[in-house]
């Protein structure tokens, strides 16, 4: 379970331009939900996110992941049960690393060797998941990673992460430098992925049909605030036109106003 109380970050404290990006964010999400986070440019998602992996200071507030508060841990260290896909397909993976040692480092993840010795038995298994992907990797496990497609990548990026069964999966918007083939290809591993494992993941996109169709949960964000938390009944009666009108409403303020849709 990941648990946000009171959350706050914020840029350039005590000068002209400060900026609160998060504005006393409160979050439960329970295990293995998935929550998907829209919001225009600017909104708070990607910080939402770095707060939860701790790559971002707290102004205020708390990060608990499975009970325990996990607010003043740095990045790394949370990696061990925070698994990341970014946008950008060259963030996830050491280019200069085969296939398999990449795969070897991310099941041995949080452990004291990092890279592991690949015994038979784990290339094994190892070649066996990474021939799931369905694109042909296991016949290029001694190649270097950075010889891959931003597709085959980011799909390398996803398995890794997966296999470390983390605690939470954050994806941000990690379809979208993909071409449209690719890209579904991608989405079709990620529903697999957090299915097979029963991964909680918070998933930001830009796609509000993807958004309705995939998640449990529907989180709208605006200027560092949830404006509003869709799940069950109010999710399932809600549609893409619904959508930007509700993001028109907070535009003009008046989600805050009455907090209708803030459970
Ligand atoms: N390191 C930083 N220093 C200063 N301001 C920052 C920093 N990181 C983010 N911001 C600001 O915080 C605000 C929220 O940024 P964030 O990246 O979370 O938005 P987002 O909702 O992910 O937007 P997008 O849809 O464009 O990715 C923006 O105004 C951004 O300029
Ligand atoms: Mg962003």
């Amino acid at each position: 379970m990941i648990r946000l109380e009171g959350v706050e970050v914020a840029f350039g404290l005590g000068t002209q331009d400060e900026r609160r990006v998060l504005r006393g964010v409160e979050l439960e999400v329970p295990k293995g939900q998935r929550v998907s986070v829209i919001g225009s440019n600017g909104a708070g998602k990607t910080t939402l996110l770095n707060a939860v992996a701790g790559s971002v200071r707290l102004a205020a507030g708390r990060v608990l992941i499975d009970g325990s508060d996990r607010s003043g841990e740095p990045e790394w260290m949370r990696s061990r049960c925070v698994g990341r896909v970014r946008q950008d397909p060259l963030a996830g993976t050491a280019g200069e690393m085969s296939v398999l040692d990449n795969l070897a480092m991310a099941s041995r993840k949080g452990r004291r060797r990092l890279l592991p010795a690949v015994t038979p038995r784990l290339r094994r298994e190892l070649a066996e998941r990474v021939a799931e992907l369905g694109m042909g990797l296991e016949e290029r496990l001694r190649e270097n990673v950075n010889r891959l497609s931003g597709g085959q990548r980011q799909a390398l990026t996803l398995l890794m992460a997966a296999l470390a069964r983390p605690a939470v999966l954050l994806l941000d918007e990690h379809t979208a430098a993909l071409d449209p083939r690719n890209a579904r290809i991608v989405t079709e591993l990620t529903r697999r992925l957090v299915a097979e494992h029963g991964l909680t993941s918070i998933a930001v996109t830009h796609d509000m049909g993807r958004a309705l169709e995939e998640a449990d949960r529907l989180l709208m964000m605006h200027e560092g605030r949830i404006v509003a938390d869709l799940q069950g009944a109010a999710k399932e009666g809600m549609d893409v036109e619904g959508l930007v009108a509700l993001f028109g409403e907070a535009r003009g303020g008046r989600l805050e106003e009455d907090g209708a849709l803030l459970r």
